[in-house]
């Protein structure tokens, strides 16, 4: 950033243009201003100005501390970075605008339609798609890394029967780090790599085992025979039989589904992996920062919320009442907003369609007659129309999980086994760029300064 000038008179807030004979052909960028990605300020408070250099659309929020009226810094305030770069990332791409998402460049549709959840998490991973032979190499690995550590198991037995699957599941990730103590070498690429497939090859493990402690059933190992998606339905559902059979069209649903989940740029959890490993911790502890995230229900905790506002409401008759209730801002229509997407959440529509194939095989969920009368009664209010918020992922994918005979508590814990590839590429990401540091926001501190202490008989 450069000082350009100073002028006690420089107090015009509006925007200066050039005067047109400044332009010249040879000169003139697009905006006429010479051509220069800058940005020119005028602090007002001392008539100062400043160039602040423009970068891939955006301004250092360092270059601002040194417009320093105050002796502090100028600094911006950005309370849930709503619009805040944290980081570059090459991972995934999404214009919300245009309700566009990519995966290393691949749309969502394609990759959906054509790709598998396994082959999505090597291109995550590593940047472009497998070739046969890198596919089946990273599907071996991960199927021999399934199986955990009878400790593990344990502890699991330890919790209360009716604990909650994500809780479950996201002490026993950060209870990994134990295990694989190695996982602190985070600058050994080899090492990242091992435990990057140790995660995600145990994660439908610790999933399935958090599901059939609330059930009080035993838990089932890994079947190494199987696929990723197959196996973990085997050890959700399977009981005497001796090779636990999905049906091809549930198993493709929810493969379709994991690669839905598979990432999502710098959403909350994400966020909380990148902060918690600019520490530089070891993955599974950032990971189960990221769990933690998702648990809440704002971000993956959403679609359990639908499942239980759509049973709440309960028949199509009561939704007027409801809506008008959310409208009064007594709650929210969860399933409905998104941060990014102002137009359509890509991964909805795609959900919609497989609903339709998973309750084929099922049978419709007497709860979906509501969802699309909330759904379109909700596309045609202004409250809704005016603030932009349509059907996100969650507003389905519940409806889908419960015809899968998942209880509301698992469908988190579906979106972490989705997410992790996700949460490791842009982990992988962070760990290997320069320009990272230890996250450490600023306040605006707003409490008391310097108190003599009081003691306790005098207050
Ligand atoms: N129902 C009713 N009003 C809403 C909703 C909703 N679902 N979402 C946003 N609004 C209103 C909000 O009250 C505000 O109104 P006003 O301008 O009058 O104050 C306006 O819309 C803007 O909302 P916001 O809270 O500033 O938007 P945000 O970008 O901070 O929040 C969100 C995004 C997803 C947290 C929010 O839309 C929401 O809480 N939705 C319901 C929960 C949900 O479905 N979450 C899943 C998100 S998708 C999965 C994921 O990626 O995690």
């Amino acid at each position: 950033m450069t000082d350009v000038s100073t002028t006690d008179a420089a107090l015009d807030l509006t925007p200066q243009q050039p005067a047109l004979d400044d332009q010249t052909s040879d000169d003139t960028g697009p905006a006429g201003n010479g051509g220069r990605d800058t940005l020119t300020v005028t602090d007002n408070r001392t008539g100062q100005t400043y160039e602040l250099e423009i970068t891939d659309g955006t301004i250092r929020a360092a270059d601002l501390k040194q417009i320093n009226a105050d002796g502090e810094g100028l600094a911006t305030y950005d309370p849930g970075f709503v619009n805040t770069a944290s980081c570059r990332s090459a991972v995934t791409f999404i214009d919300g605008d245009a309700g566009i998402l990519e995966y290393r460049g691949y749309p969502i549709e394609q990759l959906a339609e054509h790709s598998t959840f396994l082959e999505v998490a090597y291109l995550l991973l590593n940047g472009d798609l497998p070739t046969e032979a890198e596919l089946e190499e990273w599907v071996h690995q991960i199927t021999i890394h399934t199986f955990l550590h009878e400790n593990v198991k344990q502890l699991m037995q330890g919790y209360r029967y009716d604990a909650h699957p994500m809780g479950m599941l996201m002490s026993s990730v950060s209870a990994l780090s134990t295990f694989y103590p190695d996982a602190v070498k985070i600058a050994d690429v080899d090492n990242r790599q091992l435990q990057i497939t140790r995660l995600i090859a145990k994660m439908p493990t610790l999933g399935a085992f958090a599901f059939r402690h609330a059930q009080g059933k035993p838990y089932v190992y890994p079947d190494n025979r199987l696929s990723y998606v197959e196996n973990f339905l085997a050890m959700l559902f399977k009981m005497s039989e001796p090779t636990y059979a999905a049906d091809p069209r549930l198993v493709k649903a929810l493969d379709i589904l994991l690669i839905l989940h598979a990432d999502h740029e710098q959403n909350c959890s994400t966020n909380a992996v990148r902060s918690v490993g600019s520490s530089q911790v070891d993955p599974y502890s950032a990971v189960a920062a990221g769990i933690g995230a998702l648990y809440g229900p704002l971000h993956g905790g959403a679609n359990e919320a639908v499942l239980k506002m759509l049973r709440r409401i309960g028949s199509v008759d009561q939704i007027p009442a409801f809506i008008e209730g959310v409208k009064a801002g007594k709650e929210k229509l969860m399933g409905f907003g998104h941060r990014v997407y102002k137009n359509f959440d890509p991964r909805a529509t795609i959900i919609k369609k497989a609903c339709d194939d998973v309750f084929a095989v099922t049978g419709v969920n007497p709860l979906l007659e509501i969802a699309q009368e909330l759904e379109r009664i909700a596309l045609e209010d202004e409250y809704f129309v005016k603030r932009k918020l349509y059907p996100n992922v969650d507003f389905y994918s519940g409806l889908i999980y419960e015809a899968l005979q998942f209880p509301p508590e698992m469908f988190t814990v579906l979106f972490a086994i989705g997410r992790t590839p996700g949460w490791l590429a842009q982990w992988s990401e962070l760990v290997q760029d320069k320009e990272q540091k230890i996250a450490r926001p600023k306040q605006i501190y707003t409490g008391h300064r310097t108190r003599e202490f009081v003691p306790m008989a005098e207050r």
